[in-house]
């Protein structure tokens, strides 16, 4: 664990370099990016209009679309060299996302979608035994500090749209991966619940030393990171971007 946690702090948390992405069919470059890095620990606010590539290049953080050029890497390790089923893997393990549509499961409860992230990675579970607690107890305490506490044994499907964001929020937190990736995360939640969600995912990304990618179009939210990334500035295709 702490030999995991020295290594994560030497290389950078995302590495990008000269990648470029199409989309299939497409007729133009949707991301060309010479370099573009995520210090360990860093909170990284990432905006840009609507269909300027944030969810692509979220994507491609992710490992879930590869790069027709160039790398993208994770804690030091280029995605693309994993086989899809290591890749699949390797992201279970250091990897939190929430998604921009939640992608929750809707007949599981709140509590076991929270549970599923440990589920899929044998390297959570043994996180959170090094910390001395369980999946189980994990998911509660997350769960209280989210306001989820009376919901946990509801199904996803009956949540409000900003209880299901929260879900998302504290299945990517738990067992402490490396790097948190959110889109758009607050879209959803009203201003006073946008403000606890914030505090409750820079805290947990500062107490598991977690990089944070975080991409938003409400600016009022930027002071809260330690860099703003305008995508369209980052991007050498000039894109048709805000239509
Ligand atoms: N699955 C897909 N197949 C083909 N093209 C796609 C796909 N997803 C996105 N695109 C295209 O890639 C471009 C960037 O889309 P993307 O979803 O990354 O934008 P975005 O910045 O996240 O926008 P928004 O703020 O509206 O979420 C758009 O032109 C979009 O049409
Ligand atoms: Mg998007």
């Amino acid at each position: 664990m702490q030999r995991e946690t020295l290594a994560a702090q030497a290389v950078p948390a995302v590495g990008v370099a000269a990648m470029r992405y199409r989309w299939p069919g497409a007729a133009d470059d949707c991301l060309s990016i010479e370099q573009f890095e995520i210090e360990a620990g860093e909170r990284v606010f990432l905006r840009g209009p609507s269909g300027s590539g944030k969810t692509t290049l979220l994507s491609l953080v992710g490992g879930v679309i590869l790069p027709q050029a160039g790398t993208v890497s994770i804690a030091g390790q280029p995605l693309a060299q994993l086989s899809a089923g290591a890749r699949d893997r390797f992201r279970a393990d250091h990897l939190g996302f929430v998604f921009q549509l939640f992608n929750l499961l809707p007949y599981l409860s709140a509590r076991d979608n929270i549970l599923l992230a440990c589920r899929f990675s044998a390297t959570r579970r043994a996180r959170l035994a090094a910390r001395g607690t369980s999946a189980d107890a994990e998911a509660e305490r997350l769960a209280s500090r989210l306001e989820l506490g009376a919901v946990l044994h509801r199904p996803a499907a009956e949540l409000s749209v900003g209880q299901q964001q929260r879900v998302a929020a504290a299945r990517a937190l738990i067992g402490q991966p490396g790097l948190i990736v959110a889109d758009e995360p607050t879209s959803a939640l009203d201003a006073d619940r946008q403000q606890a969600f914030i505090d409750l995912l820079l805290d947990e990304c500062a107490e598991a030393g977690a990089a944070l990618l975080f991409v938003s179009h409400d600016l009022r939210l930027a002071h809260h990171f330690d860099r703003v990334v305008d995508l369209v500035q980052l991007n050498r295709v000039v894109a048709e971007a805000g239509a």
